[in-house]
């Protein structure tokens, strides 16, 4: 079939996930994936079981520059997300970070006002020149329609991580210490957003074309919770990297918010990335009228355990249900460690061949 009517077709040379993160409609969309560098790949576990700790590995950029090319060597992806973690911020503020294998993140919590002053902003940008590095390394090395993309955690998401020492269910200790002591939490996200900005700024200037900022546990906060904690702080840090550079879009991913995710709309991002729980096209009919706001997403990581014939037409439907909008697929989580690559191989060549058009 040609492509449909008002579907635009990129420019020579202007890379598509740019080009849709700015407000087009490409058909077929473009496609990365959130945790598209892990552990489901061998050749990833190869590299991990050569560096120390994970988090060795996030700052060695020789290391952290080839696990972020590894998927692109398998798959016909737009982006490439740098290969890092949003817990480097806490530990680049001096918070001791350990990742205990088949546990998941270990945090030295801070649980009070006097341990505030553990935070040390001074040193955060000599701890993360390394990644920096990598970022600039990764922009010599990709190919050329390939976008790279940069990310952070957001304060709340942080904070909850800070305040745990670990991932939790719910973050019931995180949140109640937000309720209990305000004006300690509040100082706690206050640094952690400082940082984040000049993460990012720095991550900017070092080469990231686009930047994707990961609020996880969004979702376990009520709305007057939420605007505070969540939707304020992402409100500041768009406008602060808007006006310090207006052409790098921004996707903010307010994880397992629901509804509220209405409330985004008006931070002036480029795109948003719905989690799985949220459908296509309640989003695109809810959002209508904020264009040129793009959409990203959705498809349940789940989908890639499951038979092939089915994970195509789980795609095909995001696709479709997004058409109106401009729409960069992605899942809606990372890729899970037990994926066979074979099938991400399979969903890629699938939405290329244009899975999603009208039949
Ligand atoms: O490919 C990519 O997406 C880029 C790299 C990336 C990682 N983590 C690598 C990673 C990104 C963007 C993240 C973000 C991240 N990290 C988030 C936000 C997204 C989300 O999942 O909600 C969160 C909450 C974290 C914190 C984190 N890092 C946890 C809870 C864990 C343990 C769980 C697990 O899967 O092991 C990590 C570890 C981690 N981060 C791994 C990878 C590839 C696995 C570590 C290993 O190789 O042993």
């Amino acid at each position: 079939m040609a492509d449909a009517p008002g579907i635009d077709q990129p420019e020579r040379a202007e890379k598509p996930l740019l080009a849709v993160l700015r407000g087009r409609r490409l058909d077929p969309p473009p496609v990365w994936f959130m945790r598209q560098a892990g552990r489901y790949l061998p050749e990833y576990r190869a590299i991990r079981a050569r560096a120390r700790g994970f988090l060795d590995l996030c700052y060695d950029p020789e290391l952290a520059v080839e696990v972020t090319l590894q998927p692109l060597r398998r798959f016909a992806l737009d982006g490439a997300i740098l290969f890092s973690d949003i817990l480097v911020v806490p530990h680049a503020l001096g918070v001791e970070v350990v990742f205990v294998e088949g546990e998941g993140p270990r945090l030295a919590p801070i649980e009070g006002p006097r341990e505030l002053a553990r935070l040390d902003p001074t040193r955060l940008h000599e701890r993360l020149e390394p990644v920096y590095e990598t970022l600039r390394r990764l922009r010599r090395a990709l190919p050329p329609l390939v976008t790279l993309i940069g990310f952070a955690g957001m304060p709340w998401t942080l904070a909850a991580y800070v305040v745990e020492g670990r991932g939790a269910k719910d973050f019931v200790r995180a949140r109640a210490l937000a309720r209990r002591e305000p004006a300690f939490f509040a100082a706690l996200v206050e640094v952690l957003e400082n940082a984040v900005l000049a993460f990012l700024d720095r991550q900017i200037a070092a080469g990231a074309e686009a930047v994707q900022l990961f609020d996880s546990w969004a979702g376990v906060l009520p709305e007057s919770e939420l605007r505070r904690w969540c939707i304020e702080p992402a409100r500041r840090i768009v406008a602060a990297l808007r006006s310090r550079h207006p052409e790098v879009p921004i996707v903010l991913f307010p994880r397992g918010v629901g509804a509220n995710l209405l409330h985004y709309r008006e931070l002036g991002a480029n795109a948003l990335a719905l989690d799985t729980s949220v459908p296509m096209a309640w989003a695109a009919r809810a959002l209508e009228g904020s264009e040129p706001l793009a959409l990203q997403g959705n498809l349940d990581p789940v989908a890639l355990l499951g038979p092939e014939e089915a994970l195509v037409e789980e795609a095909r439907a995001i696709v479709a249900a997004a058409a109106a909008r401009p729409h960069v697929f992605n899942l809606g989580h990372g890729v899970l460690p037990e994926t066979p690559p074979e099938r991400l191989a399979r969903l890629v060549e699938s939405l290329k061949s244009g899975c999603g058009r009208a039949m």
